[in-house]
């Protein structure tokens, strides 16, 4: 990745960092909307870590039982904000897989259980495909990480309708190239109305 590229990366992550209020949507997603595949991404970008990272840190997450159980069980749960996880079975909570997620019955639970902890302020809604559908009615900003990779997938980005617009992108043309090669593009989407 160039230097230039860098600094224009880090600079958008920041300054949404430091902005963004209420509920937000997170992904990173293949040009052809893919978001998973097998429990997991098909791709390898620090990069987008780092950011989601640096967009993230401080303020509640919250995600489905299957995104949770797709991290790594080192990375479980995610340090620095309070990890939300809805699932609708009963007495998964107290199961060793739930161990460090705060475990709630609905997304409505989970959005209302956000607002009593550190960061509150600001919550990222996490996923996946299944979360991410029941959400983009209730975010007000989306931030999408393409990835110029052609990927085979189970599970996809939500469609953002037309109460959603395209605010800003970085680049606002082409692409970024990460150390290992790879092309992406960080937009943000905001909700417009509805
Ligand atoms: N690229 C990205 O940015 C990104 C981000 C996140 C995830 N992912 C990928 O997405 C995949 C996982 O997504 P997914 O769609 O399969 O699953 P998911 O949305 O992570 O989790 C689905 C589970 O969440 C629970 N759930 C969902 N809605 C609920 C509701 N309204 N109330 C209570 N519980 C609810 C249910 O758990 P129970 O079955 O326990 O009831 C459901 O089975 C993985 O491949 C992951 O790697 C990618």
């Amino acid at each position: 990745m160039s230097t230039e590229n860098t600094a224009d990366a880090k600079a958008f992550t920041e300054e949404l960092a430091g902005s963004v209020t209420g509920v937000g949507l997170v992904w990173a997603q293949t040009s052809g909307g893919v978001i998973g595949k097998d429990g997991d991404m098909p791709w390898n970008l620090p990069e987008d870590l780092l950011h989601f990272n640096r967009l993230t840190m401080g303020h509640p997450v919250i995600m489905g039982r299957k995104t949770w159980l797709s991290f790594p069980d080192k990375y479980r749960p995610l340090p620095g904000r309070t990890n939300i996880v809805i699932t609708r079975q009963k007495g998964w909570g107290e199961s060793p897989e739930a161990e460090g997620a705060v475990v709630v019955p609905s997304l409505d639970d989970a959005l209302l259980e956000s607002q009593f902890v550190d960061g509150g302020e600001t919550v990222w809604i996490l996923g996946g495909g299944e979360v991410f559908r029941q959400s983009t009615d209730l975010a007000n900003v989306a931030v999408v990480t393409t990835i110029d990779v052609e990927a085979d997938g189970d599970t996809f980005a939500p469609e953002l309708g037309e109460t959603w617009e395209a605010a800003t992108a970085v680049p606002p043309d082409g692409w970024l190239t990460a150390a290992n090669g790879t092309k992406y593009r960080f937009t943000k989407w905001v909700r417009t109305a509805g």
